[in-house]
C-alpha cells in the first residue's frame, strides 16, 4: 500500500506526509521542486494541473490524498483507477456548509462531484479554518507587535493541521468510504483570544487591533481576487459559514482529543522570533 499525497510540502499535505512517515506507511509525495522528506517517504515530480506530469507517480499507488481545485481532475481520476487507486480522500473545506455559488465553495464541490463519480471510494473532510493560518501574521509580527485582525468578533474553532492529516491517514487505511467528515479544533476563539494565545505562547506582549468591517473589505479585495474576497465576507462577515461550532469527529475518528492552538505554537513558536 503506497499513498500519493498532494500538497506534499503545505500545511496540510505537509502533515499527511509526517502522519504517513511517523506510522511506518510508505509514502510518495507530489512536489514540484526538490524538498527533504522524512523516511519512507519518496519524490515524486509533478503538477495537479496537469496530470500527465505525474501518470509514473501512481504506479503501485493504493490511496490518494487529494487537494481540491486542480485542472483536468477527470483525467487525473482516469489515470489514478488506471494505476489501481482505490481510495481518495479528498481536503475539501466547511465552505460547503453553505451555498456552493461561491468562488471558493464552488471548487470544492466540483472536486467532491467529480471524485464521487469516478467510481473509486473517497472520504470527504470538510474541514474549519486551519490554525497555520496564524501564518497570515507573520509580516505584521516581523515590524512590531499588533496584529490587525479581521472579523474581530466571530469565533472560529480553527483546527490543526496534523488533526486532519490524523484523519486523512485513517481514512486512506479504508475508513470511513462514502463519508463527509466535518472538521473542527477544540474549541471556538475570536482572533483576539487567537492573538493572545499566540503572544503567550512566543513569550511577546501582543495587541491585536480589531479591523471594522469596511477595513477587512478593503483588506480582502486588495490581497485576493474579486470572487475569492467576496466568498469569504460572505463566510465570516454575513456568517453562511459557520465554523464556530464545536465537534467531537477528530476525537471519534484518532482516539485523540483535537489538539490546541496552544499546541500548535509551541510547535511554531520558532517561526515567531
Ligand atoms: N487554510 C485553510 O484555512 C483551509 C481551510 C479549509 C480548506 N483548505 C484547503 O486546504 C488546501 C491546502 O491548504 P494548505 O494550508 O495546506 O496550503 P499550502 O500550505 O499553501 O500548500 C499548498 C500545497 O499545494 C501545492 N501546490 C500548489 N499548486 C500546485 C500544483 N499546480 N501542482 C502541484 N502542487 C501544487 C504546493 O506546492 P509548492 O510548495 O510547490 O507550492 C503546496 O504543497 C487549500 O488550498 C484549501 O483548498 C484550507
Amino acid at each position: 500500500m503506497t499513498i500519493l499525497v498532494t500538497g506534499a510540502t503545505g500545511n496540510a499535505g505537509g502533515a499527511v506526509v509526517q502522519s504517513l512517515a511517523a506510522q511506518g506507511i510508505p509514502g510518495r509525495a507530489l512536489i514540484r521542486s526538490e524538498t527533504s522528506l522524512p523516511t519512507g517517504i519518496e519524490p515524486a515530480y509533478g503538477d495537479l494541473n496537469r496530470p500527465d506530469t505525474f501518470v509514473d507517480a501512481l504506479a503501485g499507488v493504493t490511496g490518494m490524498f487529494l487537494l481540491s481545485g486542480y485542472d483536468r481532475l477527470d483525467e487525473l481520476l482516469t489515470n489514478a483507477a488506471r494505476a489501481g487507486v482505490r481510495k481518495v480522500v479528498v481536503l475539501s473545506s466547511s465552505s460547503l456548509d453553505g451555498e456552493v455559488t461561491n468562488a471558493v465553495a464552488a471548487y470544492h464541490h466540483a472536486t467532491e462531484e467529480a471524485v464521487r463519480a469516478a467510481g473509486l471510494d473517497w472520504t470527504f473532510l470538510r474541514p474549519n479554518s486551519f490554525m497555520s493560518n496564524t501564518l497570515r501574521w507573520l509580516d505584521q509580527l516581523r515590524a512590531g507587535d499588533e496584529v490587525r485582525v479581521q472579523f474581530p468578533d466571530v469565533p472560529v474553532s480553527t483546527i490543526h493541521p496534523r488533526d486532519i492529516a490524523d484523519v486523512a491517514v485513517r481514512s486512506l487505511q479504508g475508513s470511513h468510504n462514502g463519508e463527509v467528515l466535518r472538521l473542527t479544533g477544540p474549541v471556538a476563539l475570536t482572533p483576539v483570544e487567537q492573538v493572545a494565545i499566540l503572544g503567550e505562547g512566543i513569550g511577546r506582549k501582543l495587541t491585536a487591533y480589531p479591523m471594522s468591517r469596511s477595513e477587512t473589505h478593503d483588506a480582502l479585495f486588495a490581497a485576493m481576487p474579486e470572487p475569492y474576497a467576496a466568498a469569504i465576507e460572505s463566510f465570516f462577515g454575513d456568517g453562511t459559514v459557520d465554523e464556530t461550532s464545536v465537534n467531537d469527529t477528530v476525537a471519534k475518528v484518532t482516539g485523540q482529543p483535537a489538539r490546541t492552538l496552544q499546541t500548535w505554537v509551541r510547535e511554531n513558536a520558532a517561526l515567531f522570533h
